[in-house]
């Protein structure tokens, strides 16, 4: 981000003036959003550099990464804040729900083989992608422990950028989270690339990535690392933002999230441009069905879907945000 030369310190009214981009209005985002939602995830630009979208911009798709990294690196020490902030607190219910749903640390989880029918006994495997500051696996690992007295299921939190584990492992040191952190390990990688000689071939029980696919480069092949690595009869889990179907709440959610929200992170974390991305990440993200298709073509079994082929995803909030789930065939080795 270029320097900002000022004489004094701005107010924070001055604060809500200074953008590094062109402002963008709602109603120009949403315009925006709509023109662009048509077009192919992997364009090409002029110079026929693979292209892809940073919010509403098109960016070659080398560089996503990295900016998607300098947002993270900018929101990871008001990141729990801003989330309560920005959710009024509910995105701490869509992930208890997501992870109750999932049921952690059952048993039985697997047969022990694709030829034995006997239940497996052992621990949990689980990987929490793109796992920050370690929401979805605490409360993985308080599932285990508290409801099904399993005490040794583990989580590895996989995430790309080190500030964000950084803020997870400081929060593990928390009496409330203390118990769990020797069940923890936290990995910088890329959920794209996930390292094989650590996170090996059909080695996770559970892979769970929440809020988190939608800011990928290819969402695509985080899909195909996943099948990579989960057992057969493992459980892909995604909790993201989706799309609300109801049209007035979709009109008032969308008021608040490209109104409220990068207004709230320039008072709160004094930067308003990484919020503005990631409201404009949402919007950019598949809808319900496309991204259940999406899971099925990387070879999942998708559970939920009728006969008619609908359903196979779960609302929260009337569509603000989806779980999506699949499993990986138990000949899918
Ligand atoms: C909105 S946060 C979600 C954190 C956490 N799962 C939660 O629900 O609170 C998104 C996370 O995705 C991570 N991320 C973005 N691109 C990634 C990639 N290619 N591989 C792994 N993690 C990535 C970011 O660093 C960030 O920590």
């Amino acid at each position: 981000m270029p320097p900002r030369i000022t004489a004094s310190a701005p107010s924070p009214f001055q604060k809500l003036l200074i953008t590094r981009q062109p402002y963008r209005c709602l109603s120009c985002s949403i315009r925006l959003s709509q023109s662009q939602s048509e077009s192919a995830p992997q364009p090409q630009n002029a110079s026929s550099q693979p292209t892809t979208h940073f919010g509403f911009e098109e960016i070659p798709s080398s560089s996503k990464s990295s900016r998607v990294s300098s947002v993270f690196s900018s929101v990871a020490s008001s990141y729990d804040t801003m989330n309560d902030l920005m959710s009024l607190g509910i995105h701490r219910l869509w992930k208890d729900h997501f992870v109750r749903s999932l049921n952690p640390g059952s048993k039985p989880l697997l047969p022990a083989s694709s030829t034995s029918q006997e239940p497996r006994t052992e621990p949990w495997t689980m990987l929490d992608i793109a796992g920050g500051t370690g929401d979805i696996a605490f409360r993985l690992l308080a599932h285990a422990s508290l409801l099904n007295n399993d005490h040794t299921s583990r989580v590895i939190v996989s995430d790309i950028n080190p500030a964000m584990l950084s803020a997870g492992r400081t929060r593990a040191q928390q009496p409330q989270y203390a118990p769990y952190a020797p069940r923890l390990e936290w990995l910088e990688a890329n959920a794209e690339s996930l390292p094989p000689s650590i996170i090996k071939d059909n080695s996770i029980d559970l892979y769970t990535v929440a809020f988190g696919i939608r800011n990928f480069t290819s969402p695509l092949k985080a899909l195909r690392e996943a099948y990579r690595v989960l057992k057969p009869g493992g459980v892909f889990a995604c909790l993201e933002f989706s799309k609300v179907e109801n049209r007035v709440l979709d009109a008032v959610y969308k008021r608040w999230s490209f109104g409220a929200i990068p207004i709230i992170g320039q008072l709160v974390a004094g930067d308003r441009d990484s919020y503005q991305y990631l409201v404009e990440s949402i919007e950019r993200f598949p809808r319900q069905r496309e991204w259940r298709d999406r899971i099925s073509e990387a070879g999942f079994l998708v559970p939920g879907v009728d006969e008619r082929g609908e359903g196979g995803w779960e609302n929260l909030t009337g569509g603000v945000a989806a779980i999506h789930k699949g499993i990986k065939p138990l000949n899918g080795g």
